[in-house]
């Protein structure tokens, strides 16, 4: 990475004014600087060497579902230690000066923890639970979480409160995270592989509604090709440029 902003940037932020709508897709690489693993590519992103497509899906937790549970409860053990990073803070910061919305992929809760308060959880939260017997969902917080988890009404099997490979997004957070995509100005991604649909698709929502797109990540995406401005570097690091 370079030390100094790229011109494109600087010259974006300083047009940036209190109307300015600014939508902001974040992923794995964003909470990197505060500990917590990313799912690809990283070299402590695999898990006792399984991929998320193995395990982050139905068919893997009906097979087993303790070892599903025990990779969520070594991750919610990180997240619970975990604080937000400056990225995250900028985010927060940004929302004082222009109109921000942040699509979040990340089940972590970093950016509410930051301060930010529009964000849409794509992947739901790592800090909710559903029973598969009743349907109750809530919030629990235990760390450890007894596994296999149980119901307090009906003793049904509980299963992370996330969205798996092969799951739909709830139909009000992608409505709403479309809309976002598409009546901003600014579209910036921060931290993901781009490799995971429909969140990836935003990014192209935006672009093709007019909206100035930047990126900002360690290494180029796949879906960099979209992006007018990429800015390289770890984002705690690269995103105060935003606000500075
Ligand atoms: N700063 C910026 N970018 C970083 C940093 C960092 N410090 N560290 C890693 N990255 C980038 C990597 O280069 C990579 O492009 O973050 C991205 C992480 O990619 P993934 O691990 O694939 O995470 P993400 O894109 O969020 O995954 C999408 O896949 O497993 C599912 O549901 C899960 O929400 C997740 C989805």
């Amino acid at each position: 990475m370079t030390d100094q902003p790229p011109d494109e940037l600087v010259a974006l932020r300083d047009r940036l004014t209190a109307e300015t709508r600014i939508t902001v897709l974040t992923g794995a690489g964003i909470s990197a600087a505060s500990g917590i693993p990313t799912f690809r590519g990283g070299q402590d992103s695999l898990w006792q060497n399984h991929r998320p497509e193995e395990l982050a899906t139905p068919a893997a937790f009906n097979r087993d579902p303790e070892l599903v549970w025990r990779w969520y409860d070594w991750r919610r053990g990180l997240i619970a230690q975990a604080e937000p990073n400056a990225a995250h803070r900028t985010l927060a910061h940004l929302q004082e000066r222009c109109q921000v919305q942040i699509v979040t992929q990340n089940v972590d809760g970093l950016h509410d923890r930051a301060g930010s308060r529009n964000v849409l959880e794509f992947h739901g939260s790592i800090w909710r639970v559903r029973c598969l017997s009743c349907g109750r969902e809530e919030t629990d917080e235990r760390v450890p979480i007894p596994i296999l988890p149980r119901c307090a009404q009906c003793h049904g099997l509980l299963r992370p409160g996330v969205v798996w490979f092969g799951e739909s997004i709830a139909p009000e957070i992608l409505d709403a995270s479309v809309d976002a995509a598409r009546h901003c100005q600014v579209f910036v991604v921060i931290g993901t592989s781009g490799a995971v649909y429909p969140a990836a698709g935003l990014a192209t929502v935006a672009r093709e509604s007019g909206a100035r797109t930047l990126e900002f990540n360690l290494a180029p995406s796949e879906i960099s090709s979209q992006m007018d401005i990429f800015v390289p570097g770890s984002a705690a690091e690269t995103l105060p440029w935003l606000i500075d």
